[in-house]
């Protein structure tokens, strides 16, 4: 049994998020812990909420609230809705947990401990009307590498350059719009990132099965220009986790706090923490999966996340383990997507524009959301949601194909043998082939699986749906009846076998639905077909089923129409 660890990229705690991101990190990883669950493997899955920084602060002033407030709040929100899309995670946890600030602190010292932190004296741009200093998002203004005008201070999410607030053309205070803006001096502290370049152009050299995009942007980052720069891991904020080394205050950072960015993916760690501590297990429960001195360098570890974060993934979060010089897993393959468009433009939160996962779970289940999105991740390019597609793609793949193969056979089945797999002769010639080509499909799946191609997987999972339609079809157990009751007999097992099958490969897709298959199956038997031939006969002749429930009810132009309409502005 193997053991994964996986993470996705922890969504910030400004808001619901939209169907961009979920796509973009925690429904694919959702969809690769459930596979590896599925296999057997021992996973551990982990996302939390990213509750520090300008986006928390500028949120809860929005909302009226205390910021702790606020984010106690949207955690609780983000994890229902998270639950009610069926994301298994091991442990939702907060990037403002207790567990992450001395984890933080103790990097931070560490870090400090090998010469790889240097105090900057810095000049920083200081607004006077809203008498503080503007750090990150406080700060919007147009880009200077691609000359998008509503890039933050910290990133330009259009280009994905990191950038400092003071990179910023036309700059403008995220908080009251005033351009009455100053630069002053300030202390900070910076990571030492350019001193490890050439260790992390080596490790990332070691990675020759991650995907282009990944690499791609590590690399951009490493050589271009004047190469890896020091990047300030310290803000003039009060929400965060307070500048400490170790336990130790440090002289000259009283009253700051560490920046969101260096503490964020050290909550994928201190997450672990947090699930062993919330269940009363020993720490050596989750340094197992995190610790290469206590059992963790058997660990394979994954990542999630959009392409804007591949950066801070394959660069300063190494840089921040690394430099520790302590034993810490380090991330085996990261899995980064582009983005998904919505209707011709970008799905954004801060202008509310697209759909956002509590809106699509009030019209449609989570397994058409799923469906649609993991069949249309944005891999090699980015990828646009319109309605049209989502309709003809739901009611194609799910409708027609898997809930169609479904309905006709158990209710076939009901009407000429009663609700029990019926007896029936020996499989012939075509079963056999169906078999073999089932076969060959479920081993191409698990390579795509394994390799996190999402839409590989999809469209093959769709094809196997396909060949079990076309075989029904062909097949025709409503003509053979007529003649040959025993061969039509056979053929119903073999499709209600089917659906037990389609539950078990589907489950990682569409959890709900499997679900549903498998009770109206009475199985509990979700073991995986590593020989398909045995599997379609999981489900002996006298086993009892039920006719489930429509499993897809079609989208109607109407409705379509109307969630267009519907979902054409932006919400508040
Ligand atoms: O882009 C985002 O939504 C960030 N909150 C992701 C952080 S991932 C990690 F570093 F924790
Ligand atoms: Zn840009």
């Amino acid at each position: 049994m193997a053991r994964i660890l996986i993470t996705s990229a922890i969504p910030y705690i400004n808001g619901i998020k939209h169907l961009g991101n979920l796509i973009g990190s925690q429904l694919p990883a959702d969809l690769y812990a459930r596979y590896q669950r599925g296999r057997g493997n021992e996973v551990m899955f982990l996302c939390a909420t990213d509750e520090h920084g300008t986006p928390a602060e500028l949120a809860a002033a929005k909302a009226g609230k205390p910021v702790g407030e606020y984010c106690a709040e949207m955690h609780g929100v983000q994890a229902d809705i998270a639950n009610r899309f069926g994301l298994s995670f091991d442990h939702f946890g907060r990037s403002s947990s207790d567990q992450n600030k001395h984890l933080t602190q103790h990097f931070a010292g560490k870090l400090d401990d090998a010469g790889l932190i240097r105090e900057v004296s810095e000049k920083q741009v200081y607004s006077n009307a809203d008498g503080r200093f503007l750090p990150d998002r406080y700060i919007e203004g147009t880009c200077p590498n691609c000359g998008y005008d509503r890039a933050r201070g910290d990133q330009c999410e259009n280009c994905t350059k990191q950038l400092d607030p003071t990179d910023l053309i036309e700059p403008r205070s995220a908080i009251s719009g005033s351009t009455d803006l100053e630069v002053r001096e300030t202390k900070h502290l910076y990571l030492r990132q350019s001193a490890m370049k050439d260790q992390l152009d080596a490790w990332i050299d070691s990675k020759t099965d991650w995907p282009i995009l990944t690499t791609s942007i590590a690399k951009k980052w490493l050589h271009d220009g004047d190469g890896l720069q020091d990047r300030g891991i310290t803000r003039d904020l009060d929400w965060g986790v307070p500048v400490k080394k170790g336990d130790q205050d440090w002289p000259g950072m009283e009253g700051k706090v560490f920046y969101v960015w260096f503490d964020a993916p050290i909550e994928y760690i201190a997450c672990a923490k947090e699930w062993a501590d919330a269940s009363g297990k020993p720490d050596s429960e989750w340094e197992r999966w995190w610790r290469t001195d206590k059992g963790a360098d058997d660990v394979r570890y994954v990542q999630f996340m959009g392409k804007d974060n591949v950066p801070f993934h394959t660069l300063s979060f190494p840089a921040t383990i690394l430099g520790s010089g302590e034993p810490w897993k380090m991330v085996d393959h990261l899995k980064s997507f582009n983005y998904l468009n919505y209707d011709g433009g970008q799905f954004s939160t801060s202008q509310g524009r697209g759909v956002f996962m509590d809106q699509a779970l009030d019209i449609l289940p989570a397994d058409f959301w799923r469906w649609w999105l993991l069949s249309h991740a944005p891999e090699s390019s980015d990828s646009e949601f319109t309605w049209e597609n989502f309709q003809q793609s739901v009611n194609k793949d799910l409708a027609d194909v898997l809930g169609n193969f479904v309905s006709r056979i158990t209710k076939f089945c009901r009407s000429k043998f009663g609700e029990a797999v019926p007896e029936g002769g020996a499989f012939g010639e075509r079963e056999q082939e169906l078999i073999a080509e089932l076969s060959r499909r479920v081993r191409t799946y698990e390579g795509f699986m394994e390799a996190m191609e999402v839409r590989k997987s999809a469209q093959e999972l769709r094809a196997i749906w396909v060949a079990g339609n076309e075989y029904l079809q062909s097949a025709a157990p409503w003509s053979t009846f007529k003649e040959d009751p025993e061969q039509a007999a056979a053929q119903v097992r073999l499709g209600l076998n089917l659906i037990r099958l389609y539950a078990v490969l589907s489950a990682p897709f569409i959890p709900e639905t499997s679900a549903k298959m498998l009770s109206a199956m009475n199985t509990l038997d979700t073991s995986w077909p590593d020989d398909v031939a045995e599997a379609l006969n999981a489900l002996p002749a006298g086993h009892e089923f039920s006719v489930p429930d429509v499993l897809f009810a079609k989208i109607t132009d109407e409705q379509r129409e109307d969630w267009q309409t519907r979902f054409a502005g932006t919400r508040d």
